[in-house]
């Protein structure tokens, strides 16, 4: 018999966020973000932010799909500068819109997820100091309670910030996203102040939430694949994966602070000190994991990975290994003990329409089946997982690479705003009505 415990109200969706598929960057008193006014040169074939998936204009039909799909909930984030494109002021038209989009779900029985911060920074905030600052923290919880007060009659899942460590690397590390930015030496500033963001819009979103919220944080996050299933290998990877590095990039940097109130140090700083413990180290009712690949044993700490020549790898050059959903979860659980939700997990394929107007990927479809096999794994070991956000329900901008990675379920003709359901998305749609019993 199968054992598989995927349970009745399994959270079986797909993710997005606002900058990577709304487009309507000027409409509707919506101020610029930082993505908005990139430079050309910064993202791959010049191309921008504008337009995107165009869902701003689309967002009943979009939802009209994921209703075909199956879906039973949805992830998206909140543009900061549609809701308050300037400090003070609040755009009606724009938390409207946010709004709608979630009555629109509800009709459609589909359970909204809300990130209130997913890397779209107003460039009044920035023009403020941005993360740089700490004047963002009361700042990110006006704009939370904004948020919360307008839909939190219908919206029970929060996530106060998406992925961090990412930001901060790619943004204000490598220079390679919005800022744009090369600061090592604002490390510990930056993570100071984005720990206490979410420690505030946390408690803001408990404060001031009308139906019982249900609060976390998306993490980007890996792990080191043991070499064998010999105890020893596993306890090496274990210890790799969530104690020994702490780095901007670990787990641990964000994890034990924000869950266990322990401070991190690493490269002879903190990534927050003990006198802030009580503000960032706020109770979670679930941690999100964003989990794409897995950590390579021969190039952790040269920060970049080295696959072997010919493994499987996504259209960016990710490596595509299934197995760091099974050990991730694994050892995230094992240190944290908190329900884990997948808020991120997909492949970036170069898709195209083909003669029968249909989009056909396979690829897609295996990567789904591979990566649900390794987290059915884990929850049949007791791993209390409470559902899995495949990335992205559509395709969209792929920040500084721009349109050629497509991560989604469903095809978008980036001219016209044409949507094609791709094959993948109708196998994604068996797994759910038959809640992962094939897996
Ligand atoms: C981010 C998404 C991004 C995806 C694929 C995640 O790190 O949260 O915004 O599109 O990875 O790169």
């Amino acid at each position: 018999m199968d054992k598989t415990i995927f349970p009745k109200d399994f959270l079986w969706g797909a993710a997005s966020s606002a900058a990577q598929i709304e487009g309507a960057w000027n409409e509707d008193g919506r101020s610029p973000s930082i993505w908005d006014i990139a430079p050309k040169k910064k993202i791959r074939n010049g191309e921008d932010c504008h337009i995107a998936s165009d869902h701003y204009h689309h967002f009943r039909e979009d939802v009209k799909m994921m209703k075909e799909l199956g879906l039973k909930s949805y992830r998206f984030s909140i543009s900061w500068s549609r809701v308050m494109p300037e400090e003070g002021k609040v755009n009606e038209k724009g938390i409207s819109f946010y709004s709608d989009l979630v009555d629109e779900l509800i009709k459609a029985d589909i359970e909204p997820l809300v990130t209130i911060y997913h890397w779209d920074m107003p460039l009044w905030v920035y023009e403020k100091g941005g993360w740089m600052s700490e004047k963002i923290i009361p700042l990110f919880k006006e704009y939370t309670k904004i948020v919360v007060d307008r839909l939190s009659d219908r919206v029970s899942w929060w996530m106060t910030i998406n992925e961090p460590a990412c930001f901060i690397m790619n943004g204000y590390m490598q220079g390679e996203h919005a800022p744009f930015k090369r600061n090592y030496l604002a490390l510990s500033k930056l993570t100071r102040n984005c720990m206490l963001a979410h420690g505030e819009a946390l408690k803001a979103i408990r404060k001031y939430a009308k139906k019982t919220p249900k609060v976390g944080i998306a993490f980007s996050s890996g792990a080191f694949i043991p070499k064998t299933e010999d105890p020893d290998e596993i306890e090496k990877a274990r210890r790799m994966s969530v104690e020994s590095d702490n780095g901007l990039m670990s787990n641990r940097w964000w994890m034990d602070p924000i869950i266990l109130g322990k401070p991190v140090k690493a490269y002879g700083i903190y990534a927050s000190h003990e006198k802030d413990m009580i503000e960032i180290c706020q109770p979670l009712d679930f941690m999100g994991l964003n989990i794409y690949t897995s950590f390579n044993y021969s190039s952790w700490g040269k920060g970049s990975q080295v696959p072997s020549p010919g493994i499987a790898k996504n259209s960016l050059g990710w490596v595509i290994d299934e197995r760091v959903m099974y050990w991730n979860l694994r050892f995230i659980y094992e240190r944290y003990g908190l329900p884990i939700m997948i808020t991120e997990n997909g492949v970036s394929l170069n898709d195209s329409v083909s003669l029968d107007d249909k989009v056909h990927d396979p690829q897609r479809t295996d990567f789904i089946y591979r990566y649900l096999g390794q987290l059915k794994k884990a929850m049949n070991e007791g791993i209390p997982v409470i559902g899995y956000q495949h990335w992205s329900i559509m395709d969209n901008f792929e920040w500084a690479e721009g349109y050629d990675p497509r991560f989604g379920l469903v095809y978008v003709d980036f001219d016209s705003g044409r949507r094609i359901i791709k094959d993948s998305a109708w196998e994604y749609k068996k797994i759910i009505e038959t809640n992962g019993a094939g897996l």
